[in-house]
């Protein structure tokens, strides 16, 4: 196909017609020189750009948001580096598409972590929904997550109502006292987590507190490949980006964990054996929806939360504090889900964070057959087997589909105009509007997300008429570090 912008129709070879009336272009870009260019790039992308600019940069030089280039890390942790990246509301589509791309084994991109990690297994967010254990697991976490609905209010607000007490001592211990957010939230969500999904704080059984370092290391075991974290380059390089860590070493971290939940999660394991999965791979995939999805996640997504309220404006503060006290009020004093469903700021805010700073920033899939993918302007031939990537901060600060795209608006979801942007929000690996379900690959646990990111908001303000914070980056997230608290008057 020639690269002039000639108005074209054409078919996809399998999963039906496609016809398209945007000018087929050549992908732009080019995978340069085996082995050593994935490794430039790598350093582009860790140190000499950074990420944002990494794409960025490229995007002008080529004219164009999708086009070829090497994800990291690449050699010797990848076998394959290249990737056609999509990078704007439109051609992201594409990832979510599980009847065009195939998404067995690219959670973490270009790289899997070993399965000694993972007790032998390949757990659920690796499994294409076409394996037949895809369902099974993911049909285990909506039961587990139904099952405990009426807990998690509960449970967070005692939680993180501690953790808010403990910041309030620290900043009143002495003069120019700090109060370190992240290091309260990774000890708080362990806990929380445990006492939501299975009735047992982790703290309370053998595991004491040892659970949040424990699983911050096995973590770091299979996502440091994606990390830097401030070491000379040379170390950084050789130790977390060119091979795996050696997987014996967090074996005894992640049996500790394992005992846990073998034991907290019994009664879901009896479940999971009536879904026709064994108890041992059921347990190995609680382990991981808890401590990889749901602690990883909440881990970013929280100091997320706080950085956006720290960076913005008081008078969001009062905003919110009104009307959470105000909706609060009107239901008795009581914080429920129909309370919450009413703070329309509320939800706007965290919704407004979860697109400034989607968690999980990186999403894979690769070409079942030789497909089209079709960006604002131009159409692209993708031949099968190729991987897709997406880097979601871009797509989700389109310009073409939000306005000042790029800025934290704390109102922009509220309204009639606000709720139809809702569709371009896609932290979950699909569009807000829509829902996880047996067939796709969006999160299992997106509802128990946007419901524990508002609930962050409204025990906060429920506390607090407004705050300060500094605020900076930390690994895969923000740090958030508060400086001073004004209570509630
Ligand atoms: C998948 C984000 C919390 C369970 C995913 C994916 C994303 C994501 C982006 C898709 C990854 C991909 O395939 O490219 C998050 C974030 C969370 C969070 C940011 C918290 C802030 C949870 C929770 C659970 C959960 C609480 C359940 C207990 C899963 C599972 C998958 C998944 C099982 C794989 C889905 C499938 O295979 O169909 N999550 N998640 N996640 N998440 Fe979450």
């Amino acid at each position: 196909m020639s690269s002039s912008a000639s108005k074209i129709m054409f078919q996809v070879v399998a999963g039906g017609a496609q016809e398209s009336s945007l000018p087929v272009k050549e992908i732009p870009g080019s995978y340069g020189i085996p082995f050593l260019s994935p490794i430039r790039d790598r350093l582009d992308f860790y140190y000499f750009q950074g990420q944002d600019d990494f794409f960025k940069t490229r995007i002008e030089q080529y004219g164009s948001t999708v086009f070829r280039v090497n994800m990291p890390p690449g050699p010797f942790m990848a076998r394959i580096p290249r990737v056609i990246a999509v990078l704007d509301a439109k051609s992201f589509d594409v990832l979510f598409d599980v009847s065009r791309v195939e998404k067995r084994d690219v959670f973490t991109g270009t790289y899997m972590p070993s399965t000694s990690l993972t007790g032998g297994y390949r757990v659920c967010s690796y499994l294409d929904p076409s394996e037949p254990t895809h369902a099974k697991i993911k049909q285990l976490l909506f039961i587990l997550l139904a099952s405990r609905k009426s807990h998690v209010i509960p449970s967070f607000r005692s939680f993180y109502s501690s953790l808010f007490q403990t910041m309030e001592s620290q900043l009143t211990a002495s003069l120019g006292a700090k109060s370190d957010f992240n290091k309260l939230n990774d000890v708080t969500a362990f806990d929380f987590l445990g006492d939501a999904f299975f009735g047992v704080s982790p703290s309370s059984t053998n595991l004491g507190t040892s659970g949040p370092s424990k699983a911050t290391k096995w973590l770091f075991f299979q996502l440091c490949p994606l990390m830097t974290l401030g070491l000379p380059k040379i170390l950084e390089e050789l130790f977390l980006h060119t091979f795996p860590l050696p997987p014996f070493l967090a074996k005894s971290d992640y049996k500790a964990l394992y005992a846990y939940f073998s034991s907290a999660a019994a009664p879901v394991l009896d479940t999971a054996e009536k879904l026709g999965l064994s108890r041992e791979e059921a347990c190995h995939n609680l382990l991981f929806a808890t401590v990889f999805n749901s602690y990883g996640g909440v881990k970013v997504l929280f100091p997320g939360i706080l950085k956006w309220l720290a960076l913005a404006d008081p008078k969001l503060h009062s905003q919110l504090a009104k009307e959470i006290r105000s909706v609060v009020e009107a239901e008795g004093g009581k914080v429920t889900l129909a309370a919450i469903e009413k703070m329309e700021l509320t939800k706007s805010v965290v919704y407004e964070a979860l697109r400034m700073d989607p968690p999980v920033k990186f999403q894979y899939g690769k070409a079942k057959h030789d497909l089209v993918i079709e960006s604002h302007d131009a159409a692209y031939k993708v031949s099968k087997g190729e991987m897709i990537f997406g880097y979601q901060p871009l797509a989700t600060k389109d310009t073409r589909v939000f306005e000042n795209g790029g800025e934290f608006v704390g109102d922009r979801f509220v309204g009639e105009q606000g709720k139809k942007l809702l569709m371009h929000v896609l932290w979950s690996n699909g569009h807000e509007t829509e829902s996880p379900t047996l067939e796709n690959k969006q999160c299992a646990g997106k509802d128990f997300v946007v419901l524990v990111g508002r609930l962050l908001v409204v025990e906060f303000f429920l506390r607090y008429d407004t705050f300060n914070a500094e605020v900076g980056t930390l690994l895969l997230g923000a740090q958030v570090t508060v400086t001073s608290l004004t209570k509630a008057a």
